[in-house]
């Protein structure tokens, strides 16, 4: 971690306070490959690039913008990223985890967390939409390496609970309300940037892994060191490795995450708004 930590984010906030004066969001957001199009939804929003954002990491990756941007979903101020890095980017774990900790200091409450992702368990189809019940770290890194910012958080942050169990409940009933079949699991998190092979899926799958990816695990360690509460939810874009006959590609997970994107704008809009109540 930058032993300066909190004077960077100190800077960068300060920046997005300038830009939307007086707007203190509830609700943060991250949005994954191919999920962006949910913060088109947000009104009387103020949108700015990530490379307006001292320390923010940008993305090389295609299918994710850059950009943040705070609106309202009815009365809910809401903080969304369109768009975010990852360790394989060789990105440092702290600038990987930087933005998620920047919604915290902005003064959200709750954080949702969405990824692309492939399915490990067998009852998967893809195009489901998982919520993230707990996960497995083996990305190789944490992002609360380094010196401890106290003011942030604890040296040794409990995760018994990093997926808040209420929450859940929330996005269970707003998956029903909505008609929408909601799967749960656990994600795994891998470093990427290569695909699995199909013996690191077995592997997962024995390890209780019913989903895989490469982002997601920073955002909620930092997150749930900040205390603040999360909610995941994967898009099962492809069969993980060895499971169906096909090559992975980045492509085919870009295209079935738009695929889905009504279904899961639907689930995130009822969520929000249900969620929200809550805080
Ligand atoms: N593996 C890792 N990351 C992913 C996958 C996958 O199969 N699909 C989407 N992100």
């Amino acid at each position: 971690m930058a032993d300066d930590l909190v004077a960077r984010l100190d800077a960068c906030t300060a920046v997005i306070r300038k830009k939307a004066p007086g707007f203190t969001p509830k609700l943060g957001i991250i949005l994954g490959s191919g999920l962006g199009a949910f913060a088109d939804s947000l009104e009387r929003a103020v949108s700015i690039d990530y490379r307006e954002l001292p320390d923010f990491p940008v993305s090389s990756v295609h299918g994710h913008a850059g950009r943040l941007v705070l609106g309202h979903r009815g009365e809910v101020p809401v903080v969304a990223m369109q768009g975010r890095v990852h360790f394989y980017e060789g990105y440092q774990p702290w600038q990987v985890a930087f933005p998620a900790r920047v919604l915290g200091r902005l003064g959200i409450k709750h954080l949702t967390v969405t990824n692309a992702a492939g399915g490990i368990n067998l009852g998967f189809k893809v195009g489901d939409l998982m919520a993230i019940t707990d996960h497995l770290n083996l990305a190789g890194f944490n992002p609360l390496i380094g010196k401890n910012a106290d003011e942030l958080g604890p040296r040794f942050p409990d995760m018994s609970h990093a997926y808040d169990p209420a929450s859940l409940e929330v996005l269970r009933g707003a998956a029903k309300a909505e008609g929408v079949q909601l799967r749960e699991g656990v994600y795994a998190s891998l470093s990427g940037p290569s695909y699995e092979t199909p013996a690191e899926i077995r592997m997962l799958r024995t390890l209780g892994g019913d989903a895989v990816g490469m982002s997601t695990v920073p955002e909620v360690i930092v997150a749930s060191h900040m205390g603040i509460k999360v909610t995941g939810i994967s898009c099962i874009t492809n069969l993980a490795a060895g499971i169906g006959k096909n090559a992975l590609n980045h492509e085919e997970v870009s295209e079935v995450a738009n695929r889905v994107t009504q279904t899961f704008q639907k689930l995130i809009g009822r969520f929000l708004a249900d969620v929200a109540t809550k805080f």
